[in-house]
């Protein structure tokens, strides 16, 4: 009979615990994957007690706080703190979301943080989205125009024709979704995922755009879109409400009607 073992570095083992759980009377204790490929270990967890009295209020700040204070080799993305900029996406207590925007107070018990599942760890928390942004490339994510605008300034829409764009331009391509989507995780080197896909979709719908046929014809593909199976994790998991199963949706939409 065949046996599978994980491969080596997917195994998590017991990892420090750097501080006493009485260091502080109001203990919160974070338990963090830590992975430094370079170093040959396996993946560990280590435990950090932080003291709720003197952090700000979300997982960001104890993050912070713990590189600042209990352990400088902590190595975490951030950049706004204000739910802008994507760079602090993360698992914390089972879910892809930010830490600057998830409070400490919503997780009961111990705070447990994982980078992004499915993607290489470069370090600690910061998974490696270099295919991502590469995918995101593809799809040209910017206006396509040939011609010149009519008052030769800018490009006019009308507000019914703006409004298309809400719930996809707000996206700030943290990768919460594509990496909470099992399609992606199986199929990821041909599979656009919902993140890009989305972006796809903003472009497909904006009225000032010339290329929407050739942005249909990109994605005609039974990897690049069709992999979706509307099992709507992505939607679960986007930390500024968007649904990019409703714009994948939209695209197979457009592509049937033709
Ligand atoms: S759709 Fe939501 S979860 Fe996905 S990349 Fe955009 S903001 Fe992040
Ligand atoms: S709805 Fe599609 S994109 Fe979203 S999680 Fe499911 S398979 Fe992935
Ligand atoms: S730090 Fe920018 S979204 Fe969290």
């Amino acid at each position: 009979m065949a046996e599978f073992t994980l491969p080596k570095n997917s195994k998590v083992i017991k990892g420090k615990t750097h501080n006493a759980k009485d260091s502080f009377e109001n203990a919160k204790k974070f338990n963090i994957y830590r992975y430094d490929p370079e170093a040959g270990t396996n993946p560990q967890l280590d435990s950090y007690y932080v003291d709720r009295d003197s952090c700000g209020p979300m997982v960001l700040d104890a993050l912070i706080k713990i590189k600042d204070e209990l352990d400088s080799t902590l190595t975490f993305r951030r950049s706004c703190r204000e739910g802008i900029c994507g760079s602090c996406a993360m698992n914390i207590d089972g879910t892809n979301t930010l830490a600057c925007t998830k409070a400490i107070d919503d997780v009961k018990g111990d705070v447990c943080i994982y980078p992004l599942p499915h993607m290489p760890v470069i370090k600690d928390l910061v998974p490696d989205l270099t295919r991502l942004y590469a995918q995101l490339k593809s799809v040209k994510p910017w206006l396509r125009t040939d011609s010149t605008p009519e008052s030769n300034k800018e490009r006019l829409q009308t507000p019914q024709q703006r409004e298309k764009l809400d719930g996809y331009y707000e996206c700030i391509l943290c990768a919460c979704c594509s990496t909470s989507c099992p399609s992606y995780w199986w199929n990821g080197d041909e599979y656009l995922g919902p993140a890009v896909l989305l972006q796809a979709y903003r472009w497909i719908a904006d009225s000032r755009d010339e290329y929407t046929g050739e942005r249909l014809d990109e994605l005609e593909d039974s990897f690049k879109l069709y992999r979706c199976h509307t099992i709507m994790n992505c939607v679960k998991s986007c930390p500024k409400g968007l649904n990019p199963a409703k714009a994948i949706s939209s695209i197979k939409m457009l592509l049937a009607e033709r």
